[in-house]
């Protein structure tokens, strides 16, 4: 693992000359073996230029998702202190989930290259093709009860929003409950679950489970999805760094969830500027129905207030009712 802790080390200092000695002092590893984690990286395609008396720094390397790439950003993160990244998975938040109920503590995010069942919310599949987007989730452990993490998917869509501007200088929108929206197309999913201890219905584990289309062409989206779905590709006509990205959304992730239920008053303003559906003619849309209504505002348990063609309100929590726009997916 010291091809980690040197990618890592020279992430952090990207820019910057790095001595060898300083690396293996700091790393406790030897000289040979910073240099034999360098010329290792090399040949995974790294461009790691080297100077005489000052170093070794990092000038490029491939887009790849892996502990090196991420670990630096983020010491001192609960989120993300421990990193499980994986070259192909069935879905990362069933592997967050194996780990919890294996007893991990809550802090590590899972994040993989591919999922190859990849879970979407209403027993859907979420389309995740290997390199081209990224799948992440995260186990937390927050001594709250079910009923107070209601609304905990809303702070995390405001959570990725936030490090999606951190990462591409473009802020989606929240189409609500919790699809992340650019370009009138979806570009993020957002999958949490959580789970009870059977006899006291305790809170055992939440787990928000993020899929972002970053690097996908049109053609790369099933004909089904194609008109809906987008990536940050496409809307910003450049390709995006996962790893970049990936380290964006934790941060975020941790920022949130260290304010999480306290900053209330924070994330609710900022959900409320980010949702795009108040003010839109909407369907509420059931397993067994499909109504006509109008979106009137998010309440303040982040809820949908709608107006009902007879004049009646309603306001409608997540996971109750899907809603789609009349004229299109938003
Ligand atoms: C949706 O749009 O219905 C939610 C999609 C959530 C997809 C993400 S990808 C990472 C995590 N692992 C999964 O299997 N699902 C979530």
């Amino acid at each position: 693992m010291s091809r980690e802790k040197v990618l890592a080390l020279l992430r952090e200092r990207q820019g910057e000359y790095c001595s060898g000695e300083a690396m293996s002092r700091q790393l406790g590893i030897s000289r040979a073996g910073v240099w034999k984690a360098i010329e290792g990286l090399r040949q995974e395609g790294y461009t790691i230029s080297s100077a005489p008396n000052r170093g070794y720094r990092l000038e490029e390397g491939p887009d790849l998702l892996r502990a090196g790439e991420l670990s630096g950003a983020l010491s001192g993160c609960l989120v993300g202190r421990k990193l499980l990244c994986l070259e192909t998975v069935d879905s990362t938040n069933t592997e967050c989930k194996r780990r919890a109920m294996a007893g991990e503590a809550e802090g590590l995010v899972v994040v993989a290259d591919e999922q190859t069942g990849g879970r979407g919310r209403l027993g859907r599949s979420f389309q995740s093709p290997k390199g081209q987007g990224l799948y992440l989730s995260a186990l937390l452990r927050p001594r709250l009860e079910p009923g107070q993490v209601a609304d905990f998917t809303a702070w995390v869509a405001v959570a990725v929003c936030d490090g999606i501007e951190a990462a591409c200088g473009v802020r989606p929108r929240i189409k609500w409950t919790n699809d992340i929206i650019l370009g009138g197309k979806k570009l993020v999913g957002i999958l949490t679950e959580l789970g009870l201890e059977s006899e006291s219905n305790a809170l055992e584990y939440l787990i928000p489970g993020i899929g972002v289309n970053v690097n996908q062409a049109p053609e790369d989206f099933s004909p089904e999805i194609r008109d809906m779905a987008t990536s940050l590709a496409q809307e910003l006509g450049r390709p995006v760094r996962r790893s970049d990205l990936a380290v964006q959304i934790i941060l975020a992730l941790d920022r949130m969830y260290a304010g999480f239920p306290e900053n209330k008053a924070e994330y609710l303003e900022k959900y409320r500027a980010d949702c795009l559906t108040p003010g839109n003619q909407v369907q509420l849309i059931t397993p067994v129905s499909r109504q006509e209504a109008y979106a009137v505002a998010v309440d303040d348990d982040f809820r949908l207030v709608v107006e009902l063609p007879d004049g009646t309100r309603k306001a409608l929590s997540a996971g109750e009712v899907s809603v789609r726009g009349m004229y299109g997916y938003v």
